[in-house]
């Protein structure tokens, strides 16, 4: 924690909110709608921390017998995640329409309630594999503005990641937290388990731009492309090899951890496209994992690229659109980047 927070006292997401929608003279002031919504996905995050906490006792592990869109098999989590984000965002009159890793397509506000001038993208349950052997997973989130006008449809989704209006997720993990970038840095908030309030633990994320820290599935390795298995081979020959240092590795198959672990203090996180699929360009999606992560990742510092340019560049073509993914401390994913010239 800096000094500055800490001579700050304790500060809640609410008031933490408030004091940036009253910034107007720094050119950041945040809209009152835009508050309410970062409160209310910060309050069903809160709500699907403690689903997740309830474990076996409260019958939330296992499979839900059902499948999304992308072919995956949901999770009992995956599909109450969901449920709880759909339903604490639908009514406060904040949002045009939803979408989610869960949901085939977008999930317009009901014509009942007000509608909004946002749109908000979820992975409701980052790491669904980690669920049930009690792994840190996590929520990602991404808000985008929407056009006036008629009922918003698939196409009102499909912007490029750098005109994200917020980003943030929450570590479901030994703390729960809320990271969350407004384009002006990133904040972390811990939850405060007896008060059961967000209080602001650091303002100042910074990435170091070097690290001796690499994250990707090696298992994948006979499947990767040329530059990313001479990249890996360089890391792994370490302080005799061409980088000239150890790297040590780290993959927990939830990104929103292995992100966390690189905002923390640095690394590079790999999750290329493969031969596995060769139709698919990767296997995490771009609009509500990778965009989300990019903004963050940028604005500590760090950078994000597909290996050939930046994922907030990127032009979506479909909601559900996968992406290959280098992200973390800026000098190692400018290095990738280079080898896939
Ligand atoms: P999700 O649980 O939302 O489907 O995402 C899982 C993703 C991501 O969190 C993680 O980095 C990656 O899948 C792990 O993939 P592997 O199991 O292939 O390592
Ligand atoms: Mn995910
Ligand atoms: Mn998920």
């Amino acid at each position: 924690m800096s000094d500055t927070l800490a001579a700050r006292g304790r500060i809640s997401l609410t008031r933490y909110l408030i004091e940036l929608e009253r910034d107007a003279d720094e050119g950041a002031a945040l809209p009152p709608s835009l508050r309410l919504l970062i409160e209310v996905v910060a309050r069903a995050c809160k709500q699907i921390a403690h689903e997740v906490g309830k474990g076996a006792l409260g019958g939330v592990l296992g499979e839900a017998g059902t499948g999304n869109i992308q072919g995956e098999a949901q999770k009992k989590l995956d599909v109450i995640a969901n449920e709880i984000l759909l339903e604490a965002n639908e009514w406060g009159g904040h949002l045009a329409a939803m979408a989610s890793e869960e949901m085939a397509t977008v999930f317009p506000i009901p014509g009942h309630y007000p509608r909004g001038e946002y749109l908000l993208l979820f992975d409701p349950l980052d790491g669904s594999s980690n669920i049930d052997v009690n792994v840190s997973i996590g929520t990602i989130f991404s808000v985008l503005r929407c056009a006036e006008g008629s009922r918003p449809s698939e196409n009102d989704f499909l912007q490029a990641g750098k005109l994200q209006a917020a980003a943030g997720y929450a570590v479901y993990g030994p703390q729960t937290q809320l990271v969350l970038t407004l384009g002006h840095g990133v904040a972390v908030f811990t939850l405060d388990r007896e008060t059961h309030s967000w209080i602001l633990t650091d303002d100042q994320v910074r990435i170091p731009e070097d690290t001796k820290e690499f994250a990707i599935n090696m298992s994948n390795r006979r499947h990767w492309e040329a530059p990313v298995t001479r990249y890996v081979d360089e890391l792994l020959a370490g302080r005799t090899g061409p980088l000239g240092k150890d790297f040590n590795m780290r993959w927990i198959a939830s990104m929103v951890a292995d992100v966390h672990r690189i905002l923390t203090r640095g690394g590079v996180f790999m999750y290329p496209r493969d031969a596995r699929e060769p139709e698919k360009p990767g296997k995490l999606r771009l609009l509500y994992e990778a965009n989300p992560m990019g903004f963050i990742v940028e604005q500590a510092g760090g950078a994000a690229t597909d290996g050939a340019m930046r994922i907030l560049d990127i032009e979506p073509a479909k909601l559900h659109q996968r992406v290959a993914v280098f992200l973390g401390s800026k000098n190692e994913v400018d290095r990738i980047t280079a080898y896939h010239a």
